[in-house]
């Protein structure tokens, strides 16, 4: 993609986009395309981020369709009669009803007669579902299963905004939940906020409910995220007052940005003694947060989980930022949500939490959860009472699962049991071939991204930062900061104090980077574990050699140039031929040397007449490697024989510049 156009995408001036990306060493030459990772850069820097309008765009005309689908549907998606798709479908001799179901191959002929340009939804985003008569299973996208655009207006009512909330470690994410949580409970049912399912539904004062998802870490989020899942309408990020901005805060802003999700600034702890609200606003700013109490577009608020001081106003601007997205849901259809929390519960088995994001889900209900089906057997509320039902934007827990799911399934309500069992099994059989495929994906390691940097697909180094404590962390972060490469940016998309976690391994994963790791040592397990996610993790106990590690790689990163150095001369006396091997040049080395695997440039008086390697040295019959000034010798040249009596030869060799 060009500069220009790209500009013109993200609706800024050429020289705006520029000036970014050579800040940024995204670019050297800006008249060239540009590569994947500057256009992404620039994406998500400059996408609207204080309110996510989302804009349908269809002018272009394109479409993407999953690998089957019915006729009726496929009409809709090209906004067309489903008769005028079986008119098409008849002209290419295919008989077909409205329900029926066809495969992409077919669709793709169908949506291109319509003047669409079809591109197929992405394998992670394919999702089996029941057709909508529920007698067949077809695929649609994960986008379009949540989707509110093809279910009948009448039909929807508006649903609670869904909150993500991130945060530094003991920033106090939970307590401000507990905290929303204890105000907003009857006194009998108090006791319930000790339940930790993950995602809890408060309501403010003016009796609007919000639902939150409070996970530690972050690791729910990006599991949910490398699995393509989004189920957050505005993400709440906690600093701390007298902690500021932190190592997570800036992970959070970034999963946030990538995520294209609203942001608004909690600056918690504001009773605590030490406190400087100023400071995190200053900080934030750095990050590219500049709040609104900097005049910037990002809400903020001040509180204190502790005094209660500010919870009505969060409440208050989370409504607010959310009311203008119109979220609407419709709870008469079949129920679909997403895993937000999965474990195994003594006594009770597998329980999950499950958001429930369209249609009203009831015990009694046949499901399918990624391969998992089943019926479900009751539901519990956030409070720990008994359910029997959850409409949109519910947080509900689900029991009668056979096995514990993975935060970031989809969890969706069939019509059959036989449905529910194919749609498992189509599940079943993706992971199975999912698996062995990745046997064959390549791990990321250094050399994986110095191949992928060749061939211009990256510039940029990321790595996952890991070390045994937090001052030893900073300590490594610092060192990494310094290095400066004049092509190739080093990122640091995750850091953290502890050994190599799964969620390090995930992010590591969605963001094609390496792990390094300072004065941790390896355990089996997570061996195993960075082994099955194909990623290379790195220990190392003296900070300068990881720095220089990270430094080479850097180098390795960029195309190798290489310098002429100027090795001796030849004059050629006699073309001789030789069986199999063609003419060579029989010549008098004047000054230096010749060697075999050299370089040579070959001159007809002034005239330059040949270039390229020296790819045989003879001395009589003998293969020699080179041939000193004063000696005679045979010369092949790679790729030219017509050398003539008279030619000189200037040759080289090349060395690697060293960098
Ligand atoms: P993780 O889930 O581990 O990432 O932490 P968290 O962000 O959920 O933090 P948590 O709510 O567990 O709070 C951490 C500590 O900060 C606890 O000891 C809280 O009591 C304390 N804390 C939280 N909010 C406040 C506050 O507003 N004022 C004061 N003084 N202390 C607070
Ligand atoms: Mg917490």
């Amino acid at each position: 993609m060009k500069a220009h156009e790209l500009a013109r995408e993200l609706g800024i001036s050429p020289k705006e986009l520029v000036n970014f990306l050579q800040q940024r060493r995204l670019t050297r030459n800006p008249a060239a395309p540009l590569g994947p990772a500057a256009v992404d850069a620039a994406r998500s820097a400059f996408k609207p981020a204080a309110v996510a309008v989302k804009i349908e765009a269809n002018g272009d005309r394109k479409v993407a369709l999953p690998p089957s689908l019915t006729v009726k549907d496929l009409a809709e998606k090209l906004s067309v009669t489903p008769v005028d798709v079986i008119k098409k479908l008849m002209a290419s001799k295919i008989l077909a009803t409205m329900n029926q179901v066809i495969d992409f191959g077919t669709a793709e002929i169908v949506a291109d007669e319509f003047g669409y340009t079809v591109e197929p939804v992405s394998r992670d985003d394919v999702i089996t579902v029941e057709s909508a008569e529920g007698e067949e299973v077809v695929t649609t996208s994960r986008d379009e299963l949540f989707s509110v655009s093809s279910e009948d207006p009448a039909k929807l009512v508006e649903r609670p905004p869904i909150v993500t909330v991130l945060g530094h470690v003991d920033h106090g994410k939970t307590s401000i939940l507990d905290a929303i949580r204890k105000t907003r409970v009857a006194a009998g049912e108090a006791g319930g906020i000790t339940q930790r399912i993950g995602a809890y539904k408060v309501m403010t004062s003016e009796g609007k409910p919000v639902v939150f998802i409070d996970t530690p870490g972050h690791e729910a989020f990006t599991a949910m995220r490398a699995r393509g899942a989004q189920v957050t309408d505005v993400v709440v990020l906690v600093v701390a007052a007298d902690d500021g901005v932190k190592p997570q805060t800036v992970e959070a802003i970034h999963h946030a940005r990538v995520a294209n999700v609203p942001i608004i600034v909690a600056i918690n702890k504001i009773d605590k003694e030490g406190a400087n609200p100023e400071r995190v606003h200053q900080e934030l700013a750095a990050q590219g947060i500049v709040t609104r109490h900097y005049g910037g577009e990002y809400e903020c608020v001040h509180l204190s989980a502790k005094t209660g001081q500010g919870l009505d106003d969060l409440l208050t601007t989370i409504v607010l930022s959310t009311e203008i997205l119109e979220l609407k849901a419709n709870p008469d259809r079949k129920a679909a949500g997403t895993i937000v929390d999965a474990h195994l519960e003594r006594g009770r088995g597998p329980v999950a939490t499950v958001l429930v994001q369209a249609g009203t889900l009831r015990v009694g209900d046949d499901f399918v959860c990624g391969h998992i089906y089943g019926r479900v057997r009751a539901l519990t509320d956030d409070l720990g009472r008994s359910v029997t039902a959850a409409p949109p934007a519910t947080p509900v827990v689900v029991s009668g699962m056979s096995e514990v799911p993975e935060a970031g399934d989809i969890f969706q309500v069939v019509g059959s049991e036989k449905n529910a069992r194919q749609i498992a099994l189509t599940k079943l059989m993706e992971k199975r071939t999912h698996e062995a495929a990745k046997d064959f994906t390549p791990r990321i390691t250094l050399e994986e991204l110095a191949r992928r940097a060749k061939e211009g697909e990256v510039k940029e180094l990321s790595l996952v930062v890991k070390a045994d404590a937090q001052g030893a962390l900073e300590a490594v972060l610092s060192t990494l900061q310094k290095i400066e490469d004049p092509v190739v940016a080093i990122k640091i998309v995750g850091q953290g104090v502890g050994a190599v976690s799964d969620s390090d391994l995930l992010l590591a994963g969605v963001s094609n980077a390496i792990i390094v790791c300072f004065n941790l040592k390896p355990t089996p397990a997570s061996e195993k574990a960075a082994e099955r996610a194909k990623i290379e993790v790195r220990y190392y106990d003296v900070i300068y050699k990881l720095t220089e590690d990270v430094e080479r790689a850097a180098k390795g990163l960029r195309e190798p140039t290489y310098r002429q150095v100027r090795e001796g001369k030849a004059e050629v006396v006699i073309p001789i031929k030789i069986p199999r091997l063609g003419m060579i040049a029989g010549s008098r080395v004047v000054e230096g040397k010749v060697s075999r695997g050299g370089w040579a440039k070959l001159f007809r008086g002034k005239e330059l007449v040949f270039e390229g390697r020296i790819n045989s040295l003879k001395h009589f019959k003998d293969d020699v490697r080179e041939m000193q000034a004063g000696q005679e010798c045979g010369i092949g040249l790679e790729g030219f024989e017509a050398v003539e009596p008279g030619d000189v030869m200037e040759t080289y060799r090349l060395e690697r510049e060293e960098i």
